[in-house]
């Protein structure tokens, strides 16, 4: 079944901190999975505030550096000391083709015990697998529109997120 919340993030604290609350949900259930990542994808025009929420999933997860968008390097790690999950960020903008994420060893990032994040999915449509979560931000006037979609976790799952 297709579980869907949406919610409204006024400003840039307020998708910071439903960055948060997903780095919560995430690290309490990353062990329903075995042998793979839980993968969320996020979905949304440039400035929609993909990268903004991926900081602060990872502040809330313990990493204090600088967040960048990898929009040159595809791809950026993180691992924090007493977290035994990697979290993996992918911006994939700048992908001329799917098939360059085989070349880069797509398929060992999925099968880490970690969470990966994904700017820019659909330029990598056949190659990256049914993500566990779509977070989709739209903008408005003043601030964005939050749809959250996923068969992985429940509506009660869902509800934390807003
Ligand atoms: N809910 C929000 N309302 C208004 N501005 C926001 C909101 N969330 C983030 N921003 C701002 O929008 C911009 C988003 O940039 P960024 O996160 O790099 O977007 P993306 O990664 O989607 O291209 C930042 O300047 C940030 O301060
Ligand atoms: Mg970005």
């Amino acid at each position: 079944m297709l579980n869907q919340v949406t919610s409204q993030l006024a400003n840039e604290d307020e998708t910071v901190a439903f960055g948060s609350k997903l780095a919560t949900l995430l690290s309490k259930t990353l062990g329903r999975v075995e042998n793979r990542a839980l993968c969320i994808n996020l979905e949304g025009d440039l400035g929609a505030g993909k990268t903004t929420l991926t900081r602060g999933f990872l502040r809330a997860w313990g990493y204090e550096g600088t967040v960048k968008s990898p929009t040159y390097t595809i791809v950026e790690s993180y691992k924090v000391d007493g977290v035994d999950a990697e979290v993996f960020h992918f911006d994939l903008y700048r992908l001329a083709d799917p098939e360059e994420l085989e070349l880069m060893g797509i398929r060992d990032y999925f099968a880490k015990h970690a969470v990966i994040l994904i700017e820019w999915p659909d330029r990598g449509e056949g190659i990256l697998p049914k993500p566990d979560l779509i977070v989709s931000l739209t903008h408005q006037e003043d601030g964005r529109t939050l749809k959250i979609t996923s068969e992985f976790f429940t509506e009660d799952e869902l509800k934390t997120l807003i």
